[in-house]
């Protein structure tokens, strides 16, 4: 959940640094640190608790010397608090050589107490001073900096990426990968280490994947990557689709209003280059028909909103392409011993593709000789690499910690493909599914109109509700995902309690909770399309308001049902079901983002949380 960057050049590296550190700042935000090893060959080292803010202004207060080669570190606090001691880097061999880690090292205990025992002390309270301590101690016997961090990562055992420098061998950053990530961006005479290509997005976009257990060592003018041995491995070069201003704010309050503002623009994109005729062609799934085709059940695996994407998209993929579905938080699904072979496919959903939880799952179900295909948003990432096949979701880069665009593009994705499998598996006609895509093509429009007529108003709501302890989300069939979207999205950027119910199951137990004023969202379906549910929810609305909750309706435009029952009406346009969670969550995210700026909150880097949850 750390953010990582290293680099090599002729230039000075502190600001290549910086910036890089605050595009990775999304992923923990605890602490910060950069070590310099400069122009008179001494290593220079800075490290604040706090927002990368802090160590900004103390290194404009006190600059450290200019030097060319770097390794910089934002932190999400896992083995000790976010301290200054405990923030990275992490110095050993008396402060020549500085490491930075992203990760856990789970033999951390063991290898600290064989230290101890030798002699060495230790200053923090975290696993990487480990790693540091140990590659000193390795760098003493060969005096090789490449060398020293091989017998080190030998060693380690959990997830991690480590990268290292030493003061006596200028021009030189050495990295390594386990269970976690590690990208390389190749520049003109200099060259990058990230935890992800937004690391040095704004110097190249040429960049090489680091597999599973690899050293990496680059100088200026050169790249070498070999496994833990010292063998040397082929890397897989790839071109970064995102440029630099896309991960940035322009101009936008916060990284999460641009990035709902982005959401019609994520549909879109993900649909781009996969409709031809009417017709859906995903080019990553050609050639890939028996991936669909030899199945008898989908397991789609994921956490968080990613999971809430991957429950509306079981129905979209048992109503299409008439598979059985099971949709399963990953943490879950891998220690509970599952029924998977070669007939099941696992989908995996993540948006940074480095999700521990969900990559774990990937490659437990890989073990067991299931077929894993990847939706994911993030080029170069682990979770895609181990799987069979991939779909990118195409909604650019997401900074904010609350998914919002990613979690539409998600959807999208999963429609394209229950589109495919249902054409592979001859379930659907061309007709029908024609039908579908034209459907789907409309929803970036259909989103964009829900954001024009309705984000004011939801805000000032938002900002009138600021006080309230509790708000409970209520939906059914499709809704029912996009309530615990809401009730995820509102607790974790205003910490207030939200709880999301399948409307039908108030009845049995949550009803409880409501007493007079209790505000509760209700997804209501569309009544020309679903007039079944739609009476059913209806009566949920009444049953909860004739005990005084509050009641704010989502609800299609013209539906008139729920004007006598609801204190509040968000309006969305007329859509068939299935496309109605991708119009019914945009009011749901305005309200939480409208709600946590009411408060003062930073709707970017809630408390506690990081982006990418690198550790299980
Ligand atoms: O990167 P991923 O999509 O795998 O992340 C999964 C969850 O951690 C993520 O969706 C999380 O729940 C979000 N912060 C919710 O807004």
């Amino acid at each position: 959940m750390c953010g990582i960057i290293g680099y090599v050049g002729p230039r000075p590296s502190q600001d290549i640094l910086i910036s890089g550190l605050a595009r990775l700042e999304y992923r923990g935000y605890d602490s910060a640190g950069i070590a310099v090893i400069d122009g008179e060959g001494s290593l220079g080292t800075r490290k604040r608790a706090g927002k990368l803010q802090v160590l900004r202004d103390d290194l404009a207060a006190h600059p450290l010397t200019d030097g060319t080669t770097g390794i910089g570190h934002t932190r999400w606090a896992t083995h000790g608090g976010p301290t200054d001691a405990n923030a990275h880097p992490h110095l050993a061999d008396d402060d020549k050589l500085a490491v930075i880690h992203n990760g856990i090292i789970e033999n951390f205990s063991e290898l600290k107490s064989e230290l101890v025992a030798e002699g060495y002390t230790f200053r923090s309270e975290t696993d990487t001073e480990v790693a540091a301590v140990l590659l000193g101690r390795e760098y003493q016997a060969s005096g090789d900096l490449t060398q020293a961090f091989r017998a080190t990562v030998s060693r380690l055992e959990g997830a991690f990426t480590l990268l290292a420098l030493h003061r006596d061998q200028p021009g030189l950053v050495v990295g390594a990968r386990r269970n976690s990530p590690l990208v390389i961006g190749l520049g003109d005479g200099e060259n990058f280490l990230g935890s992800d290509v937004a690391a040095f997005v704004e110097h190249t976009r040429h960049a090489l994947a680091i597999g599973q257990d690899e050293i990496v060592a680059i100088t200026p003018q050169e790249v070498t990557v070999t496994d833990f041995s010292g063998a040397a491995v082929e890397v897989e070069p790839f071109e970064v689709v995102w440029d630099a201003a896309a991960a940035d704010k322009g101009g936008w309050s916060s990284f999460m209003a641009k990035e709902v503002s982005e959401e019609p623009e994520a549909v879109a994109n993900t649909i781009r280059g996969r409709v031809h005729d009417g017709l859906v062609q995903i080019p990553e799934l050609e050639g890939l028909d028996e991936l669909f085709t030899g199945i008898d059940r989908i397991i789609v695996i994921a956490c968080g909103t990613a999971a809430y994407a991957g429950m509306v998209g079981k129905y979209a993929l048992e109503q299409w392409a008439r598979v059985p579905v099971d949709v399963e938080l990953a943490h879950e699904f891998r220690y509970r011993d599952p029924v998977i072979g070669a007939r099941t496919l696992v989908v995996s959903i993540s948006q940074s593709g480095e999700t521990m939880d969900t990559l774990m799952a990937v490659k437990y179900a890989r073990e067991a000789g299931a077929k894993t295909l990847s939706i994911c948003n993030t080029q170069g990432a682990t979770i895609p690499r181990e799987s069979d096949a991939i779909v990118y979701t195409h909604a650019g880069p997401e900074v904010a910690v609350a998914s919002t665009k990613a979690f539409v593009a998600q959807i999208t994705a999963l429609y394209l493909l229950a589109l495919h499998v249902g054409r592979v598996r001859g379930a659907l006609t061309d007709d029908a599914i024609a039908e579908q895509v034209s459907q789907l093509e409309a929803v970036p429009e259909k989103i964009a109109r829900v954001l024009a007529s309705e984000q004011e108003h939801i805000e000032q709501f938002a900002h009138w509700m600021a006080d309230t302890r509790s708000v409970i989300f209520l939906g059914r069939h499709v809704g029912y995902p996009i309530a615990l979207e809401g009730a995820l999205k509102l607790k974790e950027i205003s910490y207030i309690h939200a709880e999301g119910f399948a409307a039908g199951e108030l009845k049995h137990g949550p009803i409880a909770l409501i007493e007079p004023g209790q505000p509760v969202f209700v997804m209501v379906p569309s009544p020309t399309s679903s007039p079944l549910l739609h009476a059913k929810v209806v009566s949920n609305i009444q049953e909860i308001r004739a005990r005084g909750a509050r009641i704010i309706a989502v609800a299609e435009e013209g539906d008139a049902a729920v004007l006598p029952f609801a204190d509040e009406v968000l309006r969305i346009p007329l859509a068939e079901p299935l496309f109605e969670p991708l119009l019914a969550v945009v009011p749901l995210h305005v309200f939480a983002m409208g709600l946590a700026t009411a408060k003062g909150l930073d709707v970017d880097q809630p408390r506690n949380l990081a982006k990418s949850v690198t550790v299980e």
